[in-house]
């Protein structure tokens, strides 16, 4: 499908037509995939549009920065700015934002350090990731025979254009064989998470999720659910997890800013559960929904509003 996109980009400070948001094939990040991004949700509120989680989201693209050893002209605030301001120009009730921080066009060896950085914010309207139905129905999903990255090889903890090439063979290979996503392991055998989510099971009342030692990208939908199931009384344990215990689970879910709060109601043709969305997922999926929706109190200042005057825009 191609993408329904807002007509204003965000380019190095200033906004440009979405036509003109475009590299040279010689940019370092073609060759050498010298790319760090991020994703963010805006909402329909009753109080207008609305960022979900906007400081975190922030920090994870200044934190994969500094992992590649990029210092941005722009400090977080500028940024988060900027995200409000992209809301506001494209007066876009709802929207997915992806910001991009990237090589640019200069030298052209591996090199990157003389290359220069450049920021897009891009935003597009984007629905159910994994399908219109998917968060009453649930997925049918598979286990990948590619693994994630090895510890020390690429860094999972950064959102960077690279890590989503082993995304991508994952991906592929569970649509190829007719499964809406799959779930890597890690190079140890453990369970590490999906092409582009993070996972959780639940057993015995329990929710079971994998630690940043597993190459996940530390989300930020997996922190609000662990902290959406602690307020709701619900044991969470982080901890290395084997394969089986997903075959076995009462329940498992996906979590991400593109996935929401995926049911999953199968893994490698093994029915999970009864298979249909279980009654924790459900409870986890409506009470996130309600809070990035704006209907449910923002205890934790996670919403942006975006149509308030800046100083009052958190
Ligand atoms: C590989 C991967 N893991 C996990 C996530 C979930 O992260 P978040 O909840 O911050 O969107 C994503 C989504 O961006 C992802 O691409």
């Amino acid at each position: 499908m191609p993408v329904q996109n807002y007509p204003r980009v965000w380019h190095n400070g200033a906004f440009i037509p979405w036509e003109d948001a475009r590299v040279h094939v010689a940019s370092h990040v073609i060759s050498y995939a010298s790319c760090l991004f991020e994703g963010i949700r805006c909402y329909q509120t009753p109080h207008g549009p609305a960022l979900f989680r906007l400081k975190e989201h922030t920090q994870r693209l200044m934190d994969s920065c500094k992992i590649y050893r990029i210092a941005l002209d722009y400090s977080p605030e500028q940024l988060e700015q900027a995200m409000v301001d992209l809301v506001r120009v494209n007066e876009a009730p709802h929207c997915y934002i992806r910001p991009v921080v990237l090589r640019g066009y200069g030298e052209v060896g591996v090199n990157p350090l003389n290359n220069p950085v450049e920021i897009y914010l891009l935003a597009w309207k984007w629905g159910r990731y994994l399908g219109e139905d998917s968060l009453t129905r649930g997925v049918d999903v598979c286990f990948s025979t590619w693994q994630r990255m090895a510890p020390n090889t690429l860094p999972a903890m950064a959102k960077s254009a690279a890590n989503y090439m082993n995304s991508q063979l994952i991906k592929m290979e569970a649509l190829t064989n007719g499964y809406a996503e799959a779930i890597a392991l890690d190079t140890a055998g453990n369970v590490s998470e999906a092409s582009g989510a993070n996972v959780f099971a639940v057993r015995h009342g329990k929710l079971f999720t994998t630690p940043l030692t597993s190459a996940v990208l530390p989300g930020i939908t997996r922190d609000t659910v662990i902290t959406l199931a602690q307020e709701m009384g619900l044991a969470v344990f982080e901890q290395a997890l084997p394969r089986e215990l997903f075959y076995i689970a009462d329940e498992v879910f996906f979590c991400g800013t593109a996935a929401e709060i995926t049911p999953v109601r199968s893994i490698d043709r093994i029915k999970i559960g009864s298979g249909e969305p279980g009654p924790i997922t459900r409870r986890l999926q409506e009470r996130y929904l309600a809070v990035v929706e704006g209907r449910r109190e923002d205890h934790y200042g996670w919403l942006t509003f975006c149509n308030q005057p800046a100083a009052a825009a958190r």
